[in-house]
C-alpha cells in the first residue's frame, strides 16, 4: 500500500521521469528520507579526504583524454553515453535534409539560405556582374520542390516562397548571362507558371527608413535593468494577443543564414501547464502557479551539416530574448527554465509535445502577469571589465 501510495505521487507529480531504474526503485522501496540521505552521502563523500582524491583523479583523467580526440571518444563510447541524444538527434536531422533535397522533396530550410546567400551576392560592393552560380541550380530546384508541397496544401510555406519569388526575379534580372543561369531560369519559370506565387517588390533589398523611430538607449537601459525572472504570478491569464505580438516582434531576430529553425510551443490551459512544466527540473515548488508556459523546440532538420548543430540553439535563444523583452514592455514577466540534457526528460518532453527524432526542446519559459509587491532574486551582474575585452594580443 505505501508503496503504491508513493508511486502514485511520483506519477502524478511527473516527478516519475526524474527518477528511473535502480533511483525509482530505491526511491519507493526505503523509508522516508532515507533515499535523501543517501543521495547526501555523495556530497559528504566527496567533502571527505577519499572523495577529495577521486574527484582529483577523475579531473586528471578528464583532462589528460581531452588531449585527444580518439581517447576522448572512446571514453564517450565506453563509459558515458551522454551524448547519444544529440548524436541521434542531429543523425536523424542528417538523414531527413539529405533525403528531402535528393528524393525532390524540398527543404525550406535548405531554400531559405539559399536565397538569402543571392541576397546577400546582390548587395555586394562592388556590385558583381555574375555570382552564385554555383548555388542557383541547387536553389531553383528547392524552389521548385517546395512549390510542389504548397500543391499539396502546406501554407506554411507561402510567406518564404512569396520571399524566395521576388529574389529570384530580382537575382534573374541582374545577373549576366551564362549558360548556367539560363538553365536555371528556364526551370524557374516553367515552374512558376505551374503555381502562381504572388510577388511584392518589398521583398528585394531595401533602404531602411533614414531617420527610424527607436527607443532611446535611456529607454533600453530600464529595460534590461527593470527585466528580472520572475517566478510568482498573480493568477491572470495572459492573453493572447500579448503573446502573438510578442512573437512577432522576436521573429524579427538574426538567424544564421535566415533559416529559423526552431519554434516557441506555448501553453495557457492550465492541465498543460502542469503536464508540460514539470518535464523540465527548475519548476518544482512555483510550478503550480504558472499561468503560461513555453519550450523552444530546435529544427536540426534544418541543417545537412554536423558543424551547424548548434545554431538551433542560438538561433531559437536569440529571438526568446526578443521576446522576453516584447513581452515585459506589455506588464508580462518570465522566468527561463532550462531544459537540461537528461534521457528521462527528453524523452518524456519528446512523448508530450509528440517532437520528431530530429526536434529537441532548447529551453522553456514561464510567463505571467507579476504578483504585486514579491521581490525578485538581485542576481548581480558581471562587471563591465569582466564582460568584455578588446584586441587581446595586439
Ligand atoms: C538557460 C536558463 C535556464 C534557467 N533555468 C532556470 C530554472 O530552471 N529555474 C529557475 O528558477 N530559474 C532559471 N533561470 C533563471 C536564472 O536563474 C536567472 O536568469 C539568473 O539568475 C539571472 O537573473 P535575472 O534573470 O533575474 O537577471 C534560467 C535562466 C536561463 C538563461
Amino acid at each position: 500500500m505505501k508503496l503504491e501510495r508513493k508511486f502514485l505521487a511520483v506519477e502524478e507529480t511527473g516527478t516519475a521521469y526524474r527518477r528511473k531504474g535502480m533511483r525509482r526503485m530505491l526511491f519507493a522501496l526505503l523509508p522516508e528520507n532515507a533515499y535523501d540521505r543517501l543521495r547526501g552521502g555523495r556530497v559528504r563523500f566527496e567533502a571527505s579526504p577519499w572523495g577529495r582524491r577521486w574527484s582529483l583523479f577523475v579531473a586528471a583523467w578528464l583532462s589528460a583524454i581531452a588531449r585527444s580526440g580518439v581517447l576522448s571518444g572512446l571514453h564517450y563510447a565506453l563509459f558515458s553515453r551522454e551524448f547519444d541524444r544529440e548524436h541521434r538527434a542531429v543523425l536523424a536531422a542528417r538523414g531527413r535534409h539529405i533525403r528531402d533535397v535528393f528524393a525532390g522533396r524540398g527543404n525550406l530550410y535548405m531554400l531559405r539560405r539559399n536565397v538569402h546567400r543571392l541576397e546577400k551576392g546582390l548587395i555586394m560592393k562592388p556590385p558583381r556582374p555574375i555570382f552564385g552560380l554555383g548555388k542557383i541550380g541547387e536553389t531553383v530546384t528547392a524552389y521548385r520542390a517546395c512549390l510542389g508541397q504548397l500543391g499539396r496544401g502546406d501554407e506554411d510555406l507561402r510567406t518564404s516562397l512569396e520571399w524566395a519569388k521576388d529574389i529570384l526575379n530580382t537575382y534573374f534580372d541582374r545577373v549576366a548571362d551564362h549558360p548556367v543561369v539560363a538553365e536555371a531560369r528556364a526551370r524557374f519559370e516553367a515552374a512558376d507558371a505551374d503555381h502562381h506565387v504572388p510577388t511584392s517588390a518589398d521583398r528585394a533589398p531595401f533602404l531602411r527608413a533614414l531617420e527610424p523611430s527607436l527607443p532611446t538607449i535611456e529607454q533600453i537601459e530600464s529595460l534590461a535593468a527593470h527585466r528580472r525572472s520572475v517566478r510568482w504570478f498573480d493568477g491572470r491569464p495572459v492573453p493572447r494577443g500579448v503573446i502573438d505580438r510578442a512573437v512577432e516582434i522576436a521573429a524579427q531576430s538574426p538567424t544564421a543564414c535566415n533559416r529559423q529553425p526552431f519554434r516557441f510551443e506555448f501553453f495557457d490551459s492550465p492541465e498543460l501547464v502542469q503536464k508540460v512544466g514539470a518535464v523540465p527540473k527548475g519548476t518544482p515548488g512555483w510550478l503550480h502557479q504558472i499561468p503560461c508556459f513555453m519550450v523552444i523546440i530546435g529544427k536540426f532538420d534544418a541543417f545537412r551539416f554536423e558543424r551547424d548543430r548548434h545554431v538551433p540553439y542560438i538561433d531559437g535563444c536569440l529571438s526568446a530574448m526578443a521576446l522576453i523583452n516584447a513581452l515585459e514592455v506589455q506588464g508580462v514577466s518570465s522566468c527561463c527554465v532550462n531544459f537540461p540534457d537528461f534521457a528521462d526528460t527528453e524523452q518524456r518532453m519528446a512523448e508530450v509535445l509528440g517532437l520528431a527524432p530530429w526536434e529537441r526542446a532548447i529551453m522553456c519559459l514561464a510567463i505571467g502577469y507579476p504578483e504585486d509587491g514579491e521581490r525578485v532574486p538581485f542576481s548581480q551582474k558581471l562587471p563591465l571589465s569582466m564582460m568584455r575585452r578588446y584586441n587581446h594580443g595586439e
